[in-house]
């Protein structure tokens, strides 16, 4: 193991480039040579390869984004294009990739690892929706960016005696809204993991409306069973029915955006550090991990094959403390 790449794929998520940083200064730091893709997969196929050093990640820890850049390839998913991208590696002779994604770019990953090509995977996702990992890098910031709007939007709430629809990323996992929905004191949570009806969320308006409060905040997770443009006309329609009446936000792109928060710098370097670890030793077609307060490796095949669960006890403790 001489050479190695890192690249970004799939969403961007805040800590990125704190992970890149840590791959680059432990591969510099152990005599080989460090590389970076730009663009994802797409640049793999592009051969958009270019050598890092260590002051190539200078004064990045801080920055949200990813220097590398991203993007999302369906070339890749296709077996032309990852023998494109093999070539690429083998004519750059690199020995050893790093990819840093969710589920979609560890799928990439797992096709190189078949292909027989030594590649690491980490959990790199505002979504949280991969096994192997307690958290992946960009969550812990993503729920600080979704808590603080949370805690503005609750002041005008309360100032006009609203209801808010909050509507939050995740795409179809829960774990941002629940856990914003909790830190953030929402008197609901609507996330895929749990079916309700619209007709649930006029009765808990109307209960909030009763109970005296001043606002009422729903949290709605993007993959939930009703989007928040129905709930919103729902809402509309039963207005005197719910006491309140009601306005949206679409927190949207910021959740991927902003300076990673110390948990974030901290799980990025730690995870970095291992991938390059594991190449060391010469292991392949593993994601590394943060499991309790130890950094593990997981089969990338079996992380892929486990859909991380939500953990509804937490839901259930939610639902006690709303009211
Ligand atoms: P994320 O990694 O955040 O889930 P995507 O699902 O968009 O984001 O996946 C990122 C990239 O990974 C895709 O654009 C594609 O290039 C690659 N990819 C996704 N799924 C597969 C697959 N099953 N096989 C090979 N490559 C894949
Ligand atoms: O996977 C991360 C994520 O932010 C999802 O939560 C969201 O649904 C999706 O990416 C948005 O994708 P894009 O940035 O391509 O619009």
């Amino acid at each position: 193991m001489k050479r190695i790449a890192v690249l970004s794929s799939g969403g961007d998520a805040p800590g990125m480039n704190a992970f890149i940083r840590s791959v680059v200064r432990m591969a510099i730091g152990n005599g080989l040579e460090a590389f970076g893709v730009m663009r994802g997969y797409q640049g793999l196929i592009d051969a958009d390869i270019e050598p890092l050093h260590k002051r190539s990640v200078s004064n990045i820890i801080q920055r949200g984004g990813t220097m590398l850049r991203t993007a999302r390839c369906p070339e890749f998913k296709t077996a032309k294009g990852q023998r494109q991208a093999i070539r690429n590696l083998n004519a750059h002779n690199i020995d050893g990739l790093v990819v840093l994604g969710g589920d979609g770019s560890l799928a990439g990953a797992l096709a190189l690892h078949k292909a027989g090509f030594k590649v690491i995977g980490a959990p790199g996702t505002i979504d949280n929706d991969l096994a192997g990992t307690d958290m992946a890098i960009g969550v812990d910031t993503a729920l600080n960016t979704v808590l603080n709007a949370i805690d503005r939007i609750k002041e005008t709430a309360s100032s006009h005696e609203r209801a808010f629809l909050v509507e939050v990323m995740g795409r179809n996992c829960g774990y941002i809204a629940l856990i914003s929905g909790i830190i953030g004191g929402a008197e609901m949570i609507c996330i895929p993991e749990k079916d309700f009806e619209l007709m649930d969320v006029v009765k808990v308006v109307q209960k909030t409306y009763i109970s005296g409060k001043t606002h009422c905040i729903i949290i709605v997770a993007e993959g939930a069973k009703h989007s928040t443009q129905q709930i919103k006309i729902t809402l509309d329609e039963r207005i005197e029915e719910a006491g309140f009446e009601s306005r949206v936000t679409i927190l949207g792109h910021i959740q991927r955006g902003g300076s990673p928060t110390a948990f974030d710098r901290l799980l990025a370097t730690r995870l970095g550090a291992a991938a390059v670890e594991l190449l060391l030793k010469g292991e392949s077609g593993k994601m590394v991990g943060l499991v309790g307060n130890k950094i593990m490796a997981t089969p990338i095949k079996e992380v892929l094959e486990n859909r991380k669960q939500l953990d509804m006890e937490l839901y259930d403790m939610a639902r006690t403390l709303e009211f």
